[in-house]
């Protein structure tokens, strides 16, 4: 069982200091946009940033151009990802010429490649500091340097983080909550950079948890979703992670969700709270990866198709109603027709909710990076397309099928194309629409499915 060592209390209360030292510069940012690529992981530290930006006397500007410190939180678990996030960065320079006093900060995973951040500064002095995810708690001390010294500060460290309790934050919502309950990864899935740039499995203490989950639920949150690279290792494995789950099913939060599982250490204690817990909803996200054995292995998954199916077996005969969801990678270097024939029989077997589809891009440093590749681009678009045309037939099939049904929403939002409408979430985890306003965010709305469009539903409320 891995627990990490805590952040010092000493080193949180010289950051609080560092805090205090930049809220009370003459001169300094007043308003800051934070802009956050990839997964929920680094929603939630961009929280935390954010938390420690408002302490610094900051307050958040909606749009990049009204602020003078922009901060990018990155990505890099994909080429694309890591492109979109050079190319802001390189919008930002024009932005910095008309705007000189403007502070620009880069974080996130990105920062924590092999030798990254040294070319980031070579390539991009105008940035002022560049930070990693191990050290995200000290950025205070960054920015307080970078201001007051007025020339960049980079700070990467290449040790695994300690776990910063404590920190502040800013959330982003307050019905809906990401609590973190692990960070890294052991798994080094051949393809995947994630345990290169967060470093090994550290747990956080169920008590911490929990007490941060009473926090929410005194605070009005409505939904829970835990985080983490693989939450079935939580403490090691086991049990760990479900006894978790017993413990928060008790404060009374009404929604608990997680993401995200890998199929090798589910546990059955895990399988059996589908069936038992009242607030854990009927939703599981399961990457699949692959449907072919051998790719699966050459990915070094650990587990087998037929492993797979079986859980899906189990889950559905504990929860019927479970909605399942899945990440997929096509062209897996030496992937054949074959091979990717076989990820499409499992997609129509198994019927997932959703799946977020991929193909594969090589990362510096992983094993896939130096597999041999020699299926053209072409051929794996067209692959994908297929792929993407199934799921999205099974996702109509599905949601057609829940037309006529009571569903209780929790409403997250005003839909983006009608102002009097409102978006929310079915238990399963299915998006509805319906008529309504602003005052319905945060609440739960009894409403009967009323239609389905491609990737949502339509309601009323009875
Ligand atoms: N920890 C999570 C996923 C993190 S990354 C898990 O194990 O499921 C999210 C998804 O990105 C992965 O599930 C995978 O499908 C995809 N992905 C990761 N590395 C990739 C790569 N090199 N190329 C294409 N897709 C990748
Ligand atoms: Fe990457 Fe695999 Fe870890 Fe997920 S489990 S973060 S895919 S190495
Ligand atoms: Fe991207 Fe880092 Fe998440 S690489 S997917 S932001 S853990």
């Amino acid at each position: 069982m891995k627990e990490r060592p805590l952040v010092p209390i000493q080193e949180l209360n010289r950051q609080r200091e560092y805090m205090r030292l930049v809220r009370e510069m003459d001169v300094r940012p007043q308003k800051y946009h934070i802009v956050t690529l990839g997964c929920q992981m680094n929603e939630r530290d961009s929280e935390t940033i954010a938390g420690m930006l408002a302490e610094m006397g900051m307050e958040s500007a909606p749009v990049r151009e009204e602020a003078d410190l922009v901060l990018y939180n990155t990505c890099c678990v994909r080429e694309n990802a890591e492109n979109r996030a050079l190319g802001n960065v390189i919008w930002l320079k024009e932005l910095k010429r008309d705007k000189p006093d403007m502070v620009i900060c880069v974080g996130g995973c990105m920062t924590q490649e092999k030798g990254m951040a040294e070319r980031m500064k070579q390539l991009y002095p105008f940035i002022n500091v560049i930070f990693g995810t191990h050290n995200m708690h000290r950025f205070p001390e960054y920015l307080y340097r970078a201001l007051r010294e007025q020339h960049p500060v980079v700070e990467v460290l290449d040790t695994d983080g300690e776990i910063a309790e404590g920190l502040p934050e800013k959330r982003n919502r307050d019905f809906s909550a990401f609590v973190n309950i692990m960070y890294g990864c052991n798994n080094f899935c051949s393809y995947c950079i994630v345990p290169y740039v967060r470093g090994r499995e550290r747990s956080r203490e169920p008590q911490a948890v929990i007490d941060e989950c009473l926090r929410l639920v005194d605070s009005g949150v409505q939904e829970i979703m835990l985080l983490g690279q693989n939450v079935n290792s939580y403490r090691g494995g086991g049990k760990e992670f479900a006894e978790l789950l017993y413990r928060l099913d008790k404060l009374g939060v009404p929604r608990i969700r997680f993401m995200t599982s890998h199929p090798k250490d589910i546990s059955d204690e895990l399988i059996a709270a589908y069936g038992e817990l009242s607030h854990l909803m009927p939703q599981l996200h399961l990457p699949v990866q692959a449907g072919s054995d051998e790719i699966l292995a050459r990915m070094n998954r650990r587990y087998t198709r037929e492993h797979y199916l079986e859980l899906v077996r189990r889950l559905r005969s504990v929860r019927p109603d479970i909605g399942l969801t899945s990440d997929i990678i096509v062209g897996f270097p030496g992937e054949t027709l074959e091979q990717f024939e076989q990820t499409m029989s499992l997609v129509e077997t198994v019927r997932f909710d959703a799946a977020y589809t991929f193909i594969f891009s090589p990362r510096a440093g992983t094993k896939a990076a130096s597999m041999p590749d020699d299926t053209p681009y072409e051929e794996k678009s067209r692959r994908i397309q297929r792929l993407i045309d199934l799921q999205q037939r099974i996702s109509l099939e599905t949601l057609e099928a829940q037309v006529g049904r009571k569903e209780t929403v929790l409403v997250e939002s005003v839909s983006a194309r009608d102002a009097d409408s409102v978006g929310g979430k079915t238990p399963r985890g299915h998006m509805v629409n319906l008529p309504g306003g602003k005052e319905l965010i945060g609440t739960f709305v009894n409403v009967e499915i009323t239609s389905a469009g491609r990737n949502t539903l339509r309601g009323r409320k009875i």
